[in-house]
């Protein structure tokens, strides 16, 4: 601050700022800053818990810098917890942090305290998540519209919560592999499915068929760079290039209005192909967590 002409300007409390302008100070904030200046005062604390303010702005924790393995994060659920505490209900949009544990107790809490949930990005690591936990969370968010799921066997505990539970969904991504039974889920509890994105992961070609099938409002479908394969072991599955999948697909009664795929055999399509062979990730999970071309899935 240039101290020379502070005597000649106008001194005004922090306290007297329009509540606009601190609008657009504090979304600007990370969360934790977000969270302290929340507790400055009242006046600044009413602005935090404006509605506007949540329905605007994402619970983006995955920004967060964290440590290199899974971490069961009491920090990061403390401050979740109190952020959301502020949002008194309001929040539309939560991502979780990668590499955070987070246990049924508190998975429920957070439920409870988001009922207005649209959209949830789901960490990577569920140690020990089980279908009631999963059921009472879902129970809270009616409203849920996406999910990003990252592991095989909570996918379809989440599936079929969403098809008892949440009428509007819609949109679906997952970061595991795409196996038959969880398209059966998929197509037996939510139906109405119009986005899903299973991008870079091991597509098991029956399940692929059958989702396409079956889900008659899917209007999106993101397969790029994904292997598609008939087996589960390397040695008896056979493999299908990027290239050959809408002909895998031509004789379905109607296809996603928008069905992509990679034209070539590139850079990444390699990764994940060794990455499959090798029976391991060669590409960072998290990576592929974030990015989606659907620009509602990216983070
Ligand atoms: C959030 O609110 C609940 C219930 O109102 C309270 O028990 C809890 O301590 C609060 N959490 C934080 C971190 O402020
Ligand atoms: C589903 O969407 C409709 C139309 O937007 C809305 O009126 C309804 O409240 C939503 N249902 C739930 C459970 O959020
Ligand atoms: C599908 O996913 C791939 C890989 O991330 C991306 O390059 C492509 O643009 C995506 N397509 C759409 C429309 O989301």
């Amino acid at each position: 601050m240039n101290k020379k002409n502070k005597s000649s300007e106008e001194i005004r409390d922090w306290r007297d700022m329009s509540f606009d302008v601190l609008m657009r100070i504090f979304m600007a904030l990370n969360l934790v800053d977000f969270a302290a200046v929340s507790m400055v005062c009242s006046s600044w604390r009413d602005v935090c818990r404006d509605p506007s303010f949540w329905i605007a702005n994402t619970l983006d924790l995955s920004k967060w810098k964290h440590p290199p393995t899974p971490t069961l994060s009491s920090k990061i659920v403390s401050l979740l917890s109190s952020l959301l505490n502020l949002s008194n209900g309001q929040a539309h949009c939560l991502i979780f942090q990668f590499q955070i544990y987070i246990d049924n107790r508190d998975f429920f809490k957070i439920a409870q305290r988001s009922p207005n949930l649209k959209r949830l990005v789901l960490p990577g690591w569920f140690p020990d998540f089980t279908k009631k936990g999963i059921d009472l969370a879902l129970e809270q968010w009616k409203g849920l519209e996406s999910l990003t799921i990252t592991n095989t066997y909570i996918a379809t505990l989440f599936l079929e919560a969403i098809g008892k539970y949440c009428p509007n969904f819609s949109e679906l991504k997952l970061t595991c592999h795409l196996t038959l039974n969880i398209a059966t889920t998929l197509a037996k509890h939510v139906p109405k499915l119009k986005v899903l994105s299973v991008q870079s992961v091991r597509v098991n070609k029956n399940a692929l068929v059958h989702v396409v099938k079956k889900l008659k409002q899917l209007e999106i479908l993101n397969v790029t760079h994904s292997f598609i394969v008939t087996g589960n072991r390397p040695d008896n599955t056979e493999i299908y290039p990027q290239h050959s999948i809408p002909t895998l697909l031509k004789n379905m009664p109607r296809q996603p209005t928008t069905l992509m795929y990679c034209n070539g055999f590139c850079d990444r399509c390699q990764d994940v192909f060794i990455g499959n062979m090798m029976h391991k990730w060669r590409d960072p999970k998290e990576q592929i967590w974030c990015e989606d071309e659907i620009p509602s899935l990216q983070i």
